[in-house]
């Protein structure tokens, strides 16, 4: 094996440059999958058999088929699912978050279930509303709670973004892929790529880390 960096140094700026769109796409998705996570992981306890079905229904496909093929299914077909040719980039950002709020409704929901139950008994007792309790009582003791979840769930759409390659995303990995085309060179710009994912995961761990040191002092 021989490995020669020096032919791929001037397109590792290009590389880098995928960050942004890694982080981007992994973070919209994050922030939509906790919005739409917690409303299924409501319908998930409410005591409305439909909403209950519904939600369950909903995560079972999401988590029952792959990731790859809910993109391909949003971007491909998106002029007959929705009358016009999608961007990738939203493809990608659309796919990932109802992706992940399948994945986080369940965090969400266990989150729920594990805040003691005289919580709820005594805001009922008190005649605290649903919402109210729900809103500022429950949620933010769950969230508190499966924050070390939450963190892991954003660090694997970071990683798993990198299928966006497949529909011509210009994330780190279809950079590096590019770079090796144009190079003849696959394997420095694959390695450089393993390298800022690694770097990008291991700072992640490291804030989620700091952050629960935190919490467990609040
Ligand atoms: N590779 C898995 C799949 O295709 C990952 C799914 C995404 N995981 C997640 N926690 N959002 O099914």
């Amino acid at each position: 094996m021989n490995l020669d960096f020096t032919g791929i140094i001037p397109s590792m700026p290009y590389i880098l440059e995928g960050v942004k769109i890694t982080l981007q796409i992994a973070a919209l998705a994050a922030v939509f999958g906790f919005i739409l996570g917690t409303v299924l992981a409501l319908c998930k306890i409410s005591k409305l058999k439909a909403l209950i079905w519904l939600a369950d229904f909903y995560t079972s496909i999401f988590r029952g088929t792959p990731l790859v093929l809910q993109l391909m299914i949003i971007y491909f077909a998106s002029p007959q699912l929705f009358g016009f040719q999608i961007e990738g980039y939203w493809a990608a950002v659309l796919s990932f978050s109802l992706n992940s709020g399948a994945y986080i409704s369940e965090i969400i929901r266990g989150g729920i279930l594990a805040v003691d139950k005289g919580q709820k008994e005594a805001a009922m007792a008190l005649g605290v509303p649903y919402t109210s309790m729900m809103a500022n009582i429950i949620l933010p003791q769950a969230y508190k709670n499966i924050l070390p979840a939450l963190m892991n769930e954003f660090i694997t759409l970071t990683k798993e973004s990198a299928i966006v390659t497949t529909i011509g995303v210009m994330d780190i990995m279809r950079r590096a892929y590019q770079v090796g085309g144009e190079t003849f060179q696959y394997l420095e710009p694959l390695l450089f790529a393993g390298l800022i994912y690694y770097v990008l995961v291991m700072i992640l761990t490291f804030i989620g880390k700091m952050v629960e040191k935190r919490l467990q002092h609040s």
